[in-house]
């Protein structure tokens, strides 16, 4: 049996580093504000009392995570009676820097309205970084001056995957059964980008835009077949209908594919003012390269080995392409191989080296050692669109098992030696869409699983428990639920 504490009955989501409950309650709406510079980032004091509430914070984020935390405590009033807050003093500051959500707006496309409510929910649990995954094979969502057969034959493709089928389990791919449904053009306007990043700003969450390079871009290539190896593979303009690893990748030989990507992460560096730009570099087969005389060129010219080294060429192209411009690079673990420079950011997602195009692993870990910093977010932990082991559940998902209690699980610095764990900027929640095809279920298959890591990142080792946090989730899934949010079951 569990025990309750008043904390439990507080159910604070993620539970702050420390607290101390008084008896009585605050009745008095006026915060006063204050600042102590020797409050660590993010960090906060808040003291409720039954004369008042104080907040103090160094900087705007920790002002936010207070109000943030006093939302969760408070007891709505109702009837003209005020809202009241339990008494507490309560210190707080978040264990990891980078507290992340991926967003996977290409296999399946959802907007504004669903991302407004993500960026929501993420603020509510204390989330800062919303990874934008904007360009796969399967679509490209952005509309970039200078390039306007990007959205025309790119953001639209004339069938998907037939819905409850699984191209990417045994079935070929190319035999996949296909719905036959228009799906688009969908796709962000400068105007959308804006509106988006300011309101993520408000809520304190940086976007990482993605643009993936050099492999996931068929839909670009659709609209600009010049810039692949074989251009007449992209006869039918438009993207990749299935799911799965797209062998038609950017020439690497061609001066003018590599001009185009970097008027593409120009303007994306204009229109996202955060410090980092995701530049995929995930699941990118050399074949074209192989037999591509252009690439075969490049490879000659710039002394390179063989295909093999034209990705790390192309990788350290674009991270200095980027540190120009005043951004860091950041890349899922594959752009890692090879010699990178280290002010490259890794995102480590493969745990095992089978899978993937078939490069060799690079573990977050060999990669922190070396002094990448890196973004952790393991399948087996932070992958939500992995079922989640609930009985009859009614959605599809791509696969494994991520059940609530293994995500509680997640830790960024497992097997992380103490000298470089101050590589380890934190960890993120990583939602494919290829079997996620609209609000309701992205939304059930990232509560309440979003709350286990977003107790993980806040809290770190000083996480209290599985048992703790899902007493506490029993009420704060009650409070998700009640903002018409389509949150899964506990189990
Ligand atoms: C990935 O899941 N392909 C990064
Ligand atoms: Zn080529």
């Amino acid at each position: 049996m569990v025990m309750l504490s008043m904390l439990t009955a507080l159910a604070l989501v993620p539970r702050p580093e420390k607290v101390v409950e008084n008896a009585g309650t605050c009745v008095k709406p006026e915060i006063r504000y204050e600042t102590d510079a020797s409050i660590p980032a993010e960090g906060y004091r808040l003291s409720v009392k039954p004369e008042g509430i104080t907040v103090v914070s160094s900087d705007a984020a920790g002002k936010y995570y207070a109000g943030v935390t006093l939302a969760q405590m408070k007891v709505p009033g109702g009837k003209g009676k005020p809202d009241a807050y339990p008494c507490v003093e309560i210190e707080d500051a978040p264990a990891y820097k980078w507290r992340g959500i991926h967003f996977d707006d290409c296999r399946h496309f959802f907007g504004k309205e669903t991302l407004k409510q993500t960026l929501d929910l993420m603020a509510q649990h204390k989330f800062n970084r919303l990874h934008w995954h904007l360009t796969e094979d399967q679509g490209w969502r952005l509309d970039i001056p200078g390039y306007p057969e990007l959205v025309k034959y790119g953001a639209v493709r004339s069938a998907s995957p037939r819905h409850g089928t699984h191209p990417h389990r045994g079935a070929k791919e190319d035999a996949a059964d296909l719905n036959g449904i228009k799906y688009g053009p969908f796709y962000y306007t400068d105007a959308d980008i804006r509106e988006i990043v300011a309101y993520a700003a408000e809520r304190h969450i940086t976007i990482v835009p993605e643009i993936e390079l050099p492999g996931h871009v068929f839909a670009a290539l659709a609209a600009y077949p010049e810039f692949a190896c074989v251009p007449e593979n992209m006869k039918a303009r438009e993207p990749r209908l299935v799911w799965g690893i797209e062998k038609d990748v950017l020439c690497l030989g061609n001066d003018k594919a590599i001009k185009f990507m970097e008027d593409v992460l120009d303007y994306v560096c204009k229109l996202f003012p955060g410090d980092v730009v995701h530049i995929g570099g995930d699941e990118c087969p050399q074949v074209r390269w192989k037999s591509c005389p252009k690439c075969q060129a490049r490879i000659k010219a710039e002394g390179l080995k063989d295909e093999h080294d034209l990705q790390p060429w192309v990788t350290r192209h674009f991270v200095k392409f980027l540190e120009a411009r005043g951004k860091r690079a950041l890349g899922w673990d594959e752009y890692l191989l090879g010699d990178i420079p280290k002010s490259a950011i890794g995102m480590n997602w493969r745990e095992s080296s089978r899978g993937g195009a078939g490069h060799q692993l690079v573990s977050g870990v060999a990669a922190a050692m070396r002094g990448h910093d890196i973004v952790m977010t393991p399948t087996s932990y932070c992958y939500l669109d992995y079922a989640q082991g609930l009985p009859d559940d009614p959605f599809q998902y791509i696969g494994g098992r991520v059940t609530l209690e293994r995500c509680y699980s997640f830790d960024p610095c497992k097997d992380v030696p103490e000298e470089a764990r101050k590589h380890i900027l934190g960890g993120q929640g990583n939602n494919w869409s290829e079997y996620t095809w609209n609000e309701f279920d992205l939304a059930w298959k990232m509560w309440p699983r979003a709350c286990a890591l977003a107790e993980v990142l806040w809290l770190g080792d000083k996480k209290p428990g599985f048992a703790d946090f899902k007493a506490r989730m029993q009420t704060h899934r009650k409070r998700l639920v009640g903002q018409k949010v389509n949150c899964a079951p506990l189990e």
